[in-house]
């Protein structure tokens, strides 16, 4: 596995490989690596990416002030060997100065669909978000690209600028990686201490409570948004939002909808979380107990 620490060598290395024939594979993170981001890798295999690159930076440019920019986990030597072991081709590290050159003052920005939700929340975050992934679009060139439905305002993001725009990317969601009980995979995750990590499973409950609403035939936006409110409020300390829109535009639900996406942000102490749900399309966030198995005999 290579590990490219420059622009040009970026570039390079995935000319060199559809040189040979490969297909391209981006994966973009900030490290701290999981198995959601490792999935987006297996993913990329799926897609028929036999050159898979697996970027880490943790761009300054999508943090706002009074985030957690210093605090966020830098893990660079497991990321490294998990990459290996999963099989990936290179890994791209940039140093902060290689994608942001002296003078830096460019940026891509997709207006409308960013301008709710997370980008309500964190004025400017999407800004740096679409600037740093054009950038590594523009760097790898032609590929296909994975990312998480974990961040579904980011992922149509992306897709909105990549057809805006015209990139050769071929972007590809994939779907929410998740605890067996539930909790949506975050780097953010080990900030939790173990009474948070209990009550972040709020927000999981909140999800599967409109979930089954919506199975069973509820079709009204206050009642779906309130349905998945209630768990939140409860474990949460404080909610940015969890809200019913439609799964595409992002628009607010009003009255009965025919689609819905659920999406929540909400704080434990000095850790913020965010989770999604698209009503009867994605599997339950909680595991059914595996066909066939049992409680335990009663004594
Ligand atoms: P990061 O938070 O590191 O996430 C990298 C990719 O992994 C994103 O596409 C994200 O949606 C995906 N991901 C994270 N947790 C996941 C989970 N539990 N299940 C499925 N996918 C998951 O998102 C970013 O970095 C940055 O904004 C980035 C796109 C790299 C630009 O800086």
């Amino acid at each position: 596995m290579e590990v490219l620490r420059n622009v040009a060598g970026l570039r390079s290395a995935c000319d060199e490989a559809r040189r040979h024939g490969a297909r391209v594979g981006l994966i973009p993170t900030m490290g701290a690596l999981h198995e959601g981001h490792l999935a987006l890798v297996d993913r990329a295999a799926a897609e028929g990416a036999s050159f898979r690159v697996v970027t880490i930076f943790v761009n300054p440019l999508q943090f706002g002030e009074g985030e957690d920019l210093d605090r966020y986990p830098r893990t660079l030597e497991a990321d490294l060997i998990a990459c290996r072991e999963r099989g990936a081709d290179a890994v791209f590290v940039p140093e902060p100065g290689a994608m942001y050159p002296p003078g830096f003052q460019s940026h891509v920005e997709v207006t409308s669909l960013t301008e709710t939700l997370e980008g309500h929340f964190r004025p400017g975050h999407f800004r740096g978000v679409t600037t740093v992934v054009a950038k590594l679009f523009l760097l790898a060139g032609p590929c296909v690209a994975i990312f998480g439905r974990k961040d579904y305002q980011q992922l149509l993001t992306i897709q909105r600028m990549v057809e805006d725009l015209g990139f050769p990317v071929e972007v590809i969601g994939h779907p929410v990686v998740r605890e067996a009980d539930g909790l949506a995979l975050s780097s953010r995750n080990r900030y939790l201490g173990p009474d948070e990590r209990r009550r972040a499973l709020g927000i999981a409950r909140g999800l599967a409570a409109a979930d089954e609403a919506w199975r069973a035939g509820e079709r009204d936006a206050d009642t779906l948004r309130r349905v998945a409110r209630a768990p939140v409020a409860e474990a949460f300390d404080r909610i940015d939002y969890v809200e019913v829109v439609h799964p595409e535009s992002l628009a607010p639900g009003e009255g009965l909808l025919e689609r819905a996406t659920v999406l929540v942000a909400a704080h434990l102490g000095a850790t913020r979380l965010i989770d999604n749900l698209e009503l009867g399309v994605d599997p339950p966030p909680v595991r059914a107990p595996a066909a066939g198995a049992r409680a335990a005999p009663r004594p």
